[in-house]
């Protein structure tokens, strides 16, 4: 099983072949402002990064900043957001942006971004590590299966989940956390994909278990319904 070197393979990969979004700043740079961070993560939760990056254009001009979208008519926002769909999100993001901007601005930890509206684990671990360079590790569906593949987890999902969250809280750098994290999801995206994952040009194929003995296309398992 790999588990010491997954980063320095990893980021430099990035630094080459990371997908550029509106809301990241390049590879190597300083980190993005915690409100594009904050809200291209709740634009995330439940839909695609294609069909995200048109909203979060037209979010970010029309409002640049969290005053101004706390100050914001929530009618408006609301019109904005149609189509992205799961309307509590609009709803938690107007009230969140209220407190935000009332306490002064963003907490930096993962328990203060948590106790905000509209911010459960996943999104508290992203904007910590992305926005404030806390070594949170940031587990979807994409990173468990790159660390199932990677530490040939044989346990089906979803059984799997806890042990696939500590063994990829093992890979988080204390350095780059946000940048790996994103390096981790582009990864999953484009190359140790679902099905005919591209291990001929993965940047871990050599420290991968599932690839060594020829698994990778097979995991993570999943338990029969
Ligand atoms: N999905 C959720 N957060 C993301 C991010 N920061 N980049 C790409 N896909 C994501």
């Amino acid at each position: 099983a790999a588990a010491g070197p997954v980063a320095p393979f990893l980021l430099p990969w990035y630094d080459r072949h990371a997908r550029r979004l509106p809301w990241r700043a390049p590879p190597g740079t300083p980190a993005m402002d915690p409100y594009r961070v904050w809200l291209s993560e709740i634009m995330l939760q439940q839909t695609t990064v294609a069909a995200v990056i048109g909203y979060f254009e037209r979010f970010t001009a029309l409002w640049p900043d969290i005053h101004a979208l706390a100050a914001a008519d929530e009618a408006q926002v609301m019109a904005e957001w149609a189509g992205l769909g799961y309307y509590a999100r609009a709803r938690n993001l107007m009230a969140c942006a209220r407190a935000v901007t009332a306490a002064g601005g963003f907490p930096t930890t993962r328990e203060g971004l948590a106790a905000l509206p509209g911010i459960g684990a996943y999104t508290s671990a992203a904007i910590a590590a992305i926005a404030f360079d806390r070594p949170e590790t940031v587990v979807d569906g994409n990173v468990e299966r790159v660390v199932a593949r990677l530490f040939a987890v044989e346990t089906p999902l979803p059984a799997a989940k806890r042990e696939l969250a500590a063994l990829a809280g093992t890979l988080t750098p204390i350095r780059r956390p946000g940048d790996f994290a994103q390096a981790m999801m582009d990864l999953g995206a484009t190359i140790c994909t679902p099905r005919n994952p591209a291990c001929v040009i993965c940047p871990l194929a050599p420290l991968c278990a599932a690839r060594a003995l020829g698994i990778a296309a097979e995991l993570p398992r999943r338990a029969p319904k």
